[in-house]
């Protein structure tokens, strides 16, 4: 069994959460930027990584626990390489977000909210990412949008990222 090694920060990471402080009035204003320096570092907010937060910034268990669950940004269980988020709000929806769902659902074999078996895709749907004039669309990792989706370009965009290097 390997051994457990006790969930901390890097020293990079605790640098940037202790400047991250300077610049708000309390511990508890910090904890949205905190917390996504946490999933930036773990993957995901465990128990254990949500305990370190609130360990870390002195907060209550449940406050951090309650702000975990509240943000669908924050993923409470692991997610793949490539987190491919459908806007499935009223002008994507109205464009065929469904369509791309399906699509991406078919090609990967998971469902909303699942993990390919290679640990590569996960399936999500997400409420309106003011991209609304070029619907559908999906975030990519949440940090690239890929708009006026279509089928075809939907399983464009998987079959690039399934060639991309690890
Ligand atoms: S409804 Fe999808 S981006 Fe606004």
């Amino acid at each position: 069994m390997p051994e457990s090694r006790e969930l901390k920060f890097s020293d990079a990471a605790l640098e940037e959460y202790r400047s991250l402080l300077t610049h708000y009035p309390t511990r508890q204003a910090a904890l949205l930027p905190t917390l996504w320096i946490a999933q930036r570092e773990f993957g995901w907010l465990s128990e254990e990584a949500q305990a370190y937060v609130s360990s870390l910034m002195e907060l209550p268990p449940a406050h951090v626990r309650a702000v975990v669950s509240f943000y669908t940004m924050f993923h409470r269980k692991p997610v793949g390489r490539y987190l491919l988020d459908v806007c499935t709000n009223l002008s994507c929806r109205l464009r065929g977000a469904d369509r791309i769902v399906e699509c991406i659902s078919d090609r990967l074999k998971i469902g909303v909210g699942e993990t390919t078996a290679d640990g590569k895709f996960t399936l999500g749907v997400v409420e309106c990412l003011a991209s609304c004039g070029t619907a559908p669309m999906l975030q990519l990792n949440q940090d690239a949008f890929y708009e006026n989706l279509t089928p075809d370009s939907t399983l464009k965009l998987i079959d690039e990222l399934t060639a991309r290097e690890r």
